[in-house]
């Protein structure tokens, strides 16, 4: 007999039902060609398809050249990055999954190497045979830490160029075949860094207090929502905090939540950090991770999500750290979100979710599994003496 869980619950946005609560959290994979998607990009994306994850994001797709983080991000400015994506979609739909697709510009920390090459700023001296530098954008000339390139600070003129980039990367997505589309604005990249008081230092309609600073996000924002038929469900990922006391407040999130939701947004995807110094999943020389001062402990930014929902209309979706099945369902059962997405968890374990059915009694029998499946792991659990305690 199967339970009836939450995160086993459908969630129905806009015209499009997600068939559960899992998310696939956007991961660069820094791993295309000219922005181009390929096999690697198959092969990752299609792999949490047949792992039933209810909503798949495509990693942080550029909106045009400048905007990737490094020289082998995804992007979706051209028709020949739309052609390539839509085998990945149509196979993600084929699996009963939902393809999303996270819109991005890297701003000030574009122009960087990939995180196993140290992830620093490519130099005219570190850069690898046939990648090199190129010019980087920013709310305010100032580099994100020593060593990185100073961003030109983008003119009013630019800024409303980029809201168009998004705008028609939002109406390439849809011919691509995704069904969600998801606005980065976080980690420290462009549209976090026009937020942050720690990186947005104009003083004119883009700069100075909250509202200046929310600006271009929010144009962006409505930008996308009015190329998007009624039925295409927005989500933005944001740095709900920055760290530092005199940065990005979670107060501040609620604030933007608010007026994000007034235009249309679904889903906030509370993140946190990186506005300043090392991107979050860079290593260090010794192989080891560089981050935000932020406690990085189970679920740590669930209480941002929590807080965000609670002092707003809007949905909200938790990541960071959740790797239990019945962690997971608690933070639903107990209203902090409405949603749930993975990253590592996943990489390591693609198949969490039909593990996670298992775990919470949702799937005894195995039908939750793809059909070439299905019959296979049921046999496998009626083996004698079997018994799988991995995911007890
Ligand atoms: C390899 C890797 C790539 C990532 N790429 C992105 C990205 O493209 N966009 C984004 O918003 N976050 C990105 N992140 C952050 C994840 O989406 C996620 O928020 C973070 O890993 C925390 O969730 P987790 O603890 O389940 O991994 C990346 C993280 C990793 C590990």
């Amino acid at each position: 007999m199967s339970t009836e869980t939450q995160l086993f619950s459908p969630l129905t946005l806009r015209g499009v039902t997600l068939p559960n609560r899992i998310v696939l959290s956007p991961l660069c994979m820094y791993s295309g060609k000219d922005g181009v998607a390929n096999d690697f990009h198959f092969a990752h994306l299609s792999t949490f398809a047949r792992g039933r994850v209810g909503l798949i994001f495509a990693e942080a797709t550029a909106v045009e050249p400048r905007g990737r983080i490094t020289p082998r991000c995804l992007g979706i400015w051209n028709d020949e990055q739309v052609e390539a994506f839509k085998p990945i979609t149509a196979f993600i739909e084929e699996m009963g999954s939902v393809p999303g697709i996270q819109l991005a510009h890297a701003g000030r920390k574009a122009s960087s190497h990939t995180p196993w090459m140290g992830g620093k700023p490519i130099t005219a001296e570190n850069a690898l045979p046939g990648e090199e530098l190129w010019p980087i954008v920013g709310p305010s000339a100032t580099p994100v830490a020593d060593g990185f390139q100073t961003p030109h600070q983008l003119t009013t003129e630019e800024i409303a160029d980029l809201v168009d980039a998004f705008a028609t990367a939002a109406k390439r997505s849809l011919e691509a075949g995704f069904k969600v589309i998801e606005l980065h604005g976080a980690h420290g990249y462009l549209m976090h860094s026009f937020l942050s008081p720690l990186a947005n230092t104009r003083n004119d309609e883009y700069g100075g207090d909250i509202h200046g600073r929310m600006r271009f996000p929010l144009e962006v924002a409505a930008a996308v929502r009015a190329v998007l038929p009624d039925e295409v469900p927005l989500f933005f990922r944001i740095s709900a905090v920055d760290g530092p006391a005199e940065g990005w407040s979670i107060d501040d999130s609620v604030t933007l939540s608010k007026e994000l939701a007034a235009l249309g947004v679904d889903v906030v995807d509370c993140s946190s950090g990186g506005i300043a110094g090392a991107p979050r999943f860079r290593i260090s020389d010794d192989g080891k991770p560089l981050g935000s001062p932020l406690d990085r402990g189970l679920g740590f930014q669930v209480p941002y999500a929590e807080q965000v929902r609670n002092e707003t209309d809007i949905k909200t979706m938790a990541v960071g750290v959740i790797v239990d099945p019945q962690q997971a369902e608690d933070i639903l059962v107990d209203g902090r979100a409405d949603l749930i997405a993975l990253g590592r968890e996943l990489m390591y374990n693609p198949f969490w979710s039909l593990h996670a059915a298992q775990a919470l009694g949702e799937d005894p029998d195995f039908k939750m599994w793809p059909d070439q499946y299905s019959w296979a792991v049921f046999r496998r659990a009626q083996l004698a003496d079997f018994k799988d305690t991995r995911m007890a």
